[in-house]
Formats: structure tokens, sequence, C-alpha cells
């Protein structure tokens, strides 16, 4: 029984698309709100952006005490499985410091020929084969898919299961034991990627982790294979929806997003600044909470005392139009400076793909400019499909035409 009255349905469905839930300045307005998610006990969400920085950053706040609660979440099973997002320190640091030596920004940065390869590849398809063209099948998708795979070390021939296995996870309505025996067989296939790599390493992330495990035991059997499949889902549904959104919203001819295109048409070097303002402005975590942390003692937190044991939740989207954190939030602007956005997250737990991401957002950006600076939308905007209550706010399609 809630102690609290009232507690509000979270996440925030009735958001359609890419605006964001119009209640976001009501609840900012106020300290923290009480929720209820479909599973799991009540939490607190935060709201404002510094409420937000202090759930992610303070380490008073555990995301490994969830394994031993009824974790607030959207599906029935729990998925709370450990692996990076699901450790404190020092298990976290651990195993942080094992990958983020392969994703420092200086070892992403040397893929950019590559991923260029990679976006001038389905480029040149897309134009053998249309107008028009799906760019959320054509190129959103497997863009990132092919890089993260490649990284990892997937054989080409299996990246349409990982495609297909992330689907099952960010679906968000898959039944239980759908779920349980489509991750059964998810982990078998993983499991010959590792006794592959065992006999033959490379130089790729399954190697990494194969010898980290073998050779001194920095990462025990299961960690290997909760992370593989940690950084292949976290790999590219994200930054695949990101592509398709931004896109959506630089192509709308009456939306924000035109005049953005214009500019960058007209100049392709504010790219990195036009790719972090979308990552500000565009919700993507419509459906999918962050991960709750659970408080290890009391707190208090934007004037609310949350209590030990408590688990707090922070809502990335209303952190990012805060106007405490940055000036006119509505407005889509290149010239923002000092505060951060929010939706690589924050704090230890920070995306560990950050760079990658990052680069292949402009890349993504940069190859369509220079390639197809024509492209436009093959359908009124209004008739674009979204998938609704899904982990990632995105598109079933995305047709353009050139
Ligand atoms: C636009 C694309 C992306 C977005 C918006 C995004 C967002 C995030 C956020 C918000 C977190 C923090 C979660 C939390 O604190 O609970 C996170 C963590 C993480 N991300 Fe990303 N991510 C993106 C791309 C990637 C890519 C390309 C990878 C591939 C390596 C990746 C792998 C991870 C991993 C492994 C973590 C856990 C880090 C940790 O707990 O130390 N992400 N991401």
């Amino acid at each position: 029984m809630s102690l609290h009255p009232d507690p509000l349905d979270y996440p925030f469905w009735s958001a359609q698309g890419l605006d964001p839930y119009p209640g976001y300045p009501a609840l900012r307005e106020r300290p923290l709100a009480r929720v209820r998610l479909p599973y799991g006990e009540e939490a607190w969400l935060a709201t404002r952006h510094e409420d937000v920085r202090t759930v992610l950053s303070d380490p008073r706040f555990s995301l490994a005490e969830a394994a031993r609660r009824d974790p607030p979440r959207t599906t029935p099973q729990v998925s709370h499985l450990g692996g990076l997002v699901g450790n404190d320190a020092p298990d976290h640091t651990r195993l942080r410091s094992l990958l983020g030596r392969a994703f420092t920004a200086r070892r992403v940065e040397r893929l950019r020929d590559d991923i260029r390869g990679i976006a001038d590849g389905l480029l040149d398809r897309m134009g053998d084969t249309g107008p028009p063209a799906d760019l959320v099948e054509d190129f959103a998708f497997p863009l990132p898919v092919t890089a993260i795979c490649a990284l990892m070390g997937v054989p080409a021939a299996d990246h349409p299961r990982v495609r297909a296995w992330a689907d099952t996870v960010c679906s968000g309505r898959v039944a239980p034991e759908r779920m349980r025996s489509e991750a059964a067989e998810f982990t078998a296939l993983l499991a010959t990627w590792v006794e592959e790599r065992r006999r033959e390493p490379a130089d790729d992330l399954l190697s990494l982790m194969t010898g980290a495990c073998d050779k001194d035991g920095t990462l025990s059997e299961e960690e290997v294979m909760i992370l593989v499949n940690e950084i292949l889902v976290g790999g590219f549904v994200t930054t695949a929806s990101q592509i398709g959104n931004s896109f959506s919203l630089l192509l709308h001819p009456e939306g924000a997003g035109r005049h953005l295109w214009t500019r960058l048409r007209a100049d392709p070097g504010l790219i990195p600044q036009a790719v972090e303002e979308l990552l500000r402005y565009l919700p993507l975590f419509n459906g999918m909470p962050l991960s709750p942390r659970y408080a290890l003692e009391d707190i208090e937190l934007g004037g609310v005392l949350v209590r030990r044991g408590e688990p707090v939740i922070g809502d990335l989207s209303a952190a990012n139009r805060d106007p405490a954190a940055f000036p006119d939030p509505e407005r889509l602007a290149l010239d923002r400076s000092g505060t951060s956005h929010l939706t690589l997250g924050y704090g230890v737990h920070y995306c560990l793909g950050a760079h990658l991401a990052r680069l292949e957002l402009q890349v993504a950006l940069e190859r369509v400019l220079i390639r197809m600076p024509q492209l436009r939308l093959a359908v009124p905007h209004g008739e674009l499909s979204w998938r609704s209550r899904e982990f990632f706010n995105g598109l079933h399609a995305l047709p353009v035409t050139w």
C-alpha cells in the first residue's frame, strides 16, 4: 500500500512521436513526484536537471540494490542482470576500466573512416534501388548494427540475429515465456562466438573479454556473456532511433528542424553542435525509465527526504528541457554552451559508447548531407508511424525520396 496518495502512472505514454510529455513543466515546478510503473514498487521521479544529475552521480544512490528488491519496471520479468548498468563500485569500476579502454575518444576517432565507409555503402545501395527508400531500415539501423557488431567481432551472418534479439528486448511487450526462450537461444549463439574467439583471438571486444576471463580472471564467464549482451543491445537501438528521429525532424517541411537542415547544408561544419542539440531536444527515452537508483541512506533531494531503501528514477527528457539548465529550452539552438544534456547519462555510468554514438550520429548527418542533399520525406509528416509503448521513441519507417 502506498504511503503517498495518488502516485502518477509512469512512463508517460501519452507523449506522441517527438512531442515531450506536456506535463513536464508542472512536474519540474514541484520537487519529486511519486510514480507507479506497470510492475514493481513505487518510486520517486526526479525531473529537474540538477536533481537527475544528483541521482545519476551520487554514490549514495545504488543500482546494484535493485537485485534484492522488486524494482519499478515496465515488463513483468526483472531484467536486472548485473553487467555495467546493474553494478556499483567496486565491481562496476573493474568492468568499466577494462571496457573503457576500447571506447576512448582517441580509439573511437580512428573508426571514423570505417564508419563513413559503412554509411556510403548503405547510401550506394539506396541509390541503386530507389527512390523511394526507408531511411530507418535502409540506413539508420544497419549503420550502428554493422559498426557495433564489427567492433565486437560478431560474424556478419549473425548480424540479423543481433538485430532481432534487440527488437525483442526493446519491444517491451514480449510475453515472459517467449522472452525466456529467445534469451536462451541468443545466449547459446553468444557462447559460440566466445568459443570461436578462444580458439582464434582477433582485434575485437570478444577477444578482449575472453582474454580478461581466461588470462587473469578479471571477468567471470557469466560476466562476459552479460557484457556482450549489454553492449550489443545498448550499442545500436539507441543510436538507430536517434538517427531516424533526427532525420524526421530535419526533413519535416514545416517543423523546427527544417531551418537547421538548411543551415547544415550551407555549413556542414555545424554538424557536431547539431548532433549535441538533437540529443538534448529529442525525447529518446519515452518508454524506458532509466534504471532505478536506491537510496543507501536518508538523502535530501530537491527538498524531499528520500528515505533509505527508496528507489528514485531520473527522467532524462524532462531534465533536458529544464529552463533552469537550458535557456529557452523548447528552441533548437546551435549556440548553447555550459550545461550539458543528460541523454548519454552522467557520472560513473555515463554512456560507455558516448564517443561512438556521437561519431555515428555525425557521420550519418554528414554522409546524407553530402550524398543526398535533396533528400525529402516521401509521405506527409503526419502519416509517419511511431513505435508506441516501446523502450525507445522511434519510427517504424521513414519513407524518403530525392
Ligand atoms: C544515441 C545513442 C546512445 C544513447 C542515447 C545512450 C544512452 C545511455 C545512457 C543514458 C546511459 C546511462 C544509463 C544509466 O545511467 O542508467 C548509457 C549507458 C551505457 N551505454 Fe549508451 N547510449 C547510446 C549509445 C551507446 C552505444 C553506441 C554503446 C556501445 C558501446 C552504448 C553502451 C552503453 C553501456 C555499456 C552503458 C553502461 C555504462 C555503465 O553503466 O558504466 N551506448 N547509455
